[in-house]
């Protein structure tokens, strides 16, 4: 049989958790890939939400072929005022997430330093990111981990009677809605913000998914501000349960892809005079249902 079989058999998929991703092993993201092994990439990323490749030499063109296996690449929007000198080419798609600055102390990138919560790229827009593809570059010495956990398994883990209130409802996602200090008179107009279906649909797999998450989701549609709080907090506590989770510790050379209807993740804190810089270039998503 043709070699394009022999390639995709000679794939290992090894388990990153019991609750979520999958490392692939036996991959050389620089040889040509064919179809069969593009579409086996994607059938594995759609049912276990994240594939991790490591020891990978990728320049910015293999890593957009790399991410057009999962769908067109996205434009990227304008970021907000206060953020825009952290973009030094909103245009272009490869985007680096680091704090790193040029000779002439210009950054070089966005999202700086720090912890940042549970989240899911773009859920704030109306077709938000399907995949964000991420690829190592220089990684401190500790921390700076990223954190997956699983919305399939959340949404499975949901007790009937919950399950069965927020059937239909919606839920209210805003761009930093974590970061505005409570008591702040900022309205919801001035943020962006989207009103999403709180379980979704998986188009590539017909799996359902709870699609809420901490820093982002600010209410659930018709609930007052009490039974808002109780069930959101539920909510965390499901998703980020510590066996719904996968905590990546990367390494140079590592390329993640994951699915953002179905996962959400967040990023540990590292030492301030350390480096961490990846490289990021995400696929456009479709309106959710
Ligand atoms: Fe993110």
């Amino acid at each position: 049989m043709p070699d394009q079989e022999q390639d995709s058999h000679r794939l290992v998929l090894h388990p990153l958790s019991e609750a979520i991703g999958v490392e692939v092993r036996g991959i050389d993201l620089n040889e040509p890939m064919d179809e069969i092994l593009a579409r086996t990439l994607k059938a594995v990323w759609a049912e276990k939400s994240i594939l991790l490749i490591r020891g990978q030499e990728l320049d910015d063109d293999a890593q957009y072929a790399f991410a057009r296996i999962f769908g067109e690449i996205a434009a990227r929007s304008k970021p907000p005022v206060e953020k825009r000198d952290f973009v030094p080419d909103p245009e272009n798609p490869m985007h680096l997430i680091t704090d790193r600055v040029d000779e002439n102390g210009n950054r070089l990138g966005s999202l700086g330093h720090g912890e940042m919560y549970f989240h899911t790229d773009k859920c704030y827009e109306e077709k938000p990111h399907r995949a964000s593809t991420l690829y190592a570059m220089e990684i401190p010495s500790e921390g700076g981990h990223t954190k997956f956990a699983s919305l399939y398994r959340a949404y499975d883990m949901l007790p009937d009677d919950l399950r069965n209130m927020l059937e239909g409802r919606r839920a209210l996602q805003v761009y930093d809605f974590g970061t505005v200090p409570v008591g702040t008179d900022v309205k919801i107009d001035e943020l962006m913000h989207y009103w999403q279906p709180i379980f979704v649909t998986n188009p590539d797999t017909g799996k359902k998914a709870l699609y809420v998450n901490r820093l982002m989701t600010s209410r659930i549609e018709g609930l007052d501000d009490a039974e808002n709080r109780e069930v959101l907090e539920t909510l965390w506590d499901i998703i980020e349960s510590p066996d719904n989770m996968y905590e990546h510790i990367w390494a140079p050379g590592d390329i993640i892809v994951w699915d953002n209807l179905s996962s959400v993740h967040a990023r540990t804190d590292w030492p301030q005079d350390e480096r961490r810089t990846l490289r990021r270039c995400t696929v456009q998503g479709d309106t959710l249902v």
